[in-house]
């Protein structure tokens, strides 16, 4: 898979997009991730790719040249399956939505701006909007990374099979079971019997009975929810 992130802010994606699980993804060559800095496209020697909006309201727009420009240049060389917009009016992202960008091959993500985009870029370039949550984060830049991250560590291979991606919370809309390690007791505090009898059916039945119970208390609308993912 390869993953194009247009930004004005590449310094802001750096870090989450280089450590863990998505740097090992990118070193063993099952994604490419470019950070593409948009101010590179901008006009004139300030490099300029935002502009008063028409209409006189307050804030700066981006402006459609240097996003069209990067965008054609991306579509020259290879086919996209989506052009995403990052922002707050977008389809809410979840576990589903992940699982069906990660089988795709070619991606764009535009990081919003904080006071917007000229509206002929989502008109014409963007082909799917996503937000990471009802609240404003101050661009984009942020929402690609959790984007990013969650599509990745989904594609096949990049986690190991013990720690495997389908066993998460969100996978089958139930939270995950506790998880405990050594020491079996630290001051007084103890791991649930079950957990050290050895007894592998009856462990996995009570996992299973532990992520509906905390389910139902913490997160009851997953159990709602007649789409599973
Ligand atoms: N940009 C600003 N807020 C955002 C959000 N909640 N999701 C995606 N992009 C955003």
């Amino acid at each position: 898979m390869r993953i194009d992130i247009i930004t004005v802010l590449p310094g802001l994606l750096e870090s989450p997009l280089n450590y863990s699980i998505l740097q090992r993804a990118q070193k063993k060559g099952m994604v490419e991730i470019h950070v593409h800095d948009l101010r590179e496209y901008g006009a004139g020697k300030h490099r300029k790719v935002d502009d008063y909006p028409f209409g006189g309201s307050a804030g700066m727009v981006m402006q459609v040249e240097p996003v069209d420009t990067l965008i054609s240049g991306l579509k020259a060389e290879r086919e996209y399956d989506e052009v995403i917009y990052t922002s707050p009016d977008g389809e809410k992202f979840n576990q589903k939505m992940a699982n069906s960008l990660s089988l795709l091959k070619n991606i764009i993500i535009l990081c919003g701006h904080y006071k917007g985009i000229d509206y002929r870029i989502r008109e014409h370039l963007i082909t799917k909007e996503i937000s990471i949550g009802d609240y404003v984060l101050t661009g984009g830049e942020l929402a690609a990374a959790v984007i990013t991250d969650t599509v990745v560590r989904i594609i096949p291979g990049v986690i190991s099979d013990e720690q495997s991606a389908l066993s998460d919370s969100f996978q089958d809309n139930l939270l995950a079971p506790p998880v405990y390690t050594r020491p079996a007791d630290y001051k007084g505090w103890k791991v649930p019997d079950i957990l050290l009898s050895g007894h592998e059916l009856k462990i996995r039945e009570w996992e299973l009975q532990q992520a509906i119970e905390r389910t139902q208390r913490l997160r009851p609308d997953l159990l709602d929810m007649d789409e599973h993912v």
